[in-house]
């Protein structure tokens, strides 16, 4: 079912196959905490980040040596032949046949579709500008489904949800669960029209406002997101929603006792840190959840199928 496919959005995965990386996931999840595995040796994972990155490409490589593979990394796009004026084309089709897969994240939209035309070897996309980051989201629903439930999930993405590319891709995979999706942003930072209507069209239901307030009462699952700065044409504007929304403590009163807070991380002023001492918090058991989920992914991109 996945051996040699690429992963470039969400809209190309069925429930029936997300189920599947997840279960492998569940499996893999004590090799991740440190067991011995060698499902992914000989394998080389080629890693070429051009946009910063901390979780995604450290839980990457850490999942390629806990499966016992190993991993070369690009570097600054200073130190390569980029520099010197190398297509992304170029880059990949060489690269791809030094490595038996590719990550890639990179600031254009639409970046690792292209890059998946020329490589000879499956590409994940860890990022492509502000479009989609299908690992993170399978990372997202390991983490709903472990510490909360896939089935009549009431959750809100909060935040940056024009620019922000974690819920994007998350908000397709929620539409197959039948999840009902609260959108809560700024009236500027709203998601994308045509992601909207994709979702309508598949029956989701979904609400949108402004004022986090209103609804947190009834979540499940509180999905912030950080406003991406970087991606603002106008600093000016990204002054004028910076501190949009915060969750404090005194702001969690009247929330469900096990309503579970997540956040793709980094942070910047979304969740103030007492936060992190209540019950409610779990991004940072998400981001490790990164590691099983990455292994799962590329054991069954890339390994051998014989186990
Ligand atoms: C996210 C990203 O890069 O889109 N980070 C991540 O991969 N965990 C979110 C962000 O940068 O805000």
């Amino acid at each position: 079912m996945f051996e040699k496919r690429h992963v470039l959005t969400m809209r190309e995965f069925s429930r029936e196959e997300i189920d599947s990386v997840l279960d492998m996931a569940a499996s893999l999840e004590p090799y991740a905490r440190g067991g011995k595995c060698d499902a992914l040796s000989g394998k080389i994972l080629a890693l070429l980040f051009f946009e910063p990155s901390t979780r995604t490409r450290l839980s990457f490589e850490t999942a390629m040596m806990r499966l016992g593979g190993k991993t070369l990394s690009l570097g600054p796009a200073e130190g390569s032949a980029i520099a010197k004026g190398e297509s992304l084309a170029d880059t990949v089709r060489v690269i791809g046949s030094y490595a038996d897969a590719l990550v890639i994240r990179h600031p254009r939209e639409g970046s690792a579709r292209l890059a998946s035309q020329f490589s000879p070897v499956p590409v994940l996309n860890a990022g492509d500008g502000a479009g989609h980051h299908p690992t993170q989201t399978l990372l997202d629903l390991y983490t709903i489904r472990k510490e909360s439930h896939l089935e009549d999930l009431r959750i809100a993405l909060v935040g940056d949800l024009k620019y922000g590319r974690t819920v994007h891709s998350l908000a397709y995979a929620l539409a197959l669960y039948g999840a009902e999706i609260t959108l809560v942003s700024p009236p500027s930072l709203e998601m994308p029209g045509p992601i909207k209507a994709d979702l309508a069209g598949k029956g989701t239901k979904v609400r949108e406002t402004h004022n986090l307030d209103e609804v947190k009462a009834e979540m499940d699952v509180l999905y912030l997101t950080r406003i991406q700065r970087e991606r603002f044409p106008d600093p000016r504007e990204y002054q004028k929603v910076a501190q949009s929304y915060r969750v404090t403590s005194e702001s969690l009163k009247g929330a469900k006792e096990d309503m579970i807070i997540m956040h793709p991380l980094p942070r910047v002023d979304e969740i103030s840190p007492e936060v992190d001492e209540t019950v409610h918090a779990f991004y940072f058991e998400q981001s490790f959840y990164g590691v099983p989920v990455r292994m799962a992914l590329l054991k069954m991109l890339i390994g051998d199928g014989l186990d």
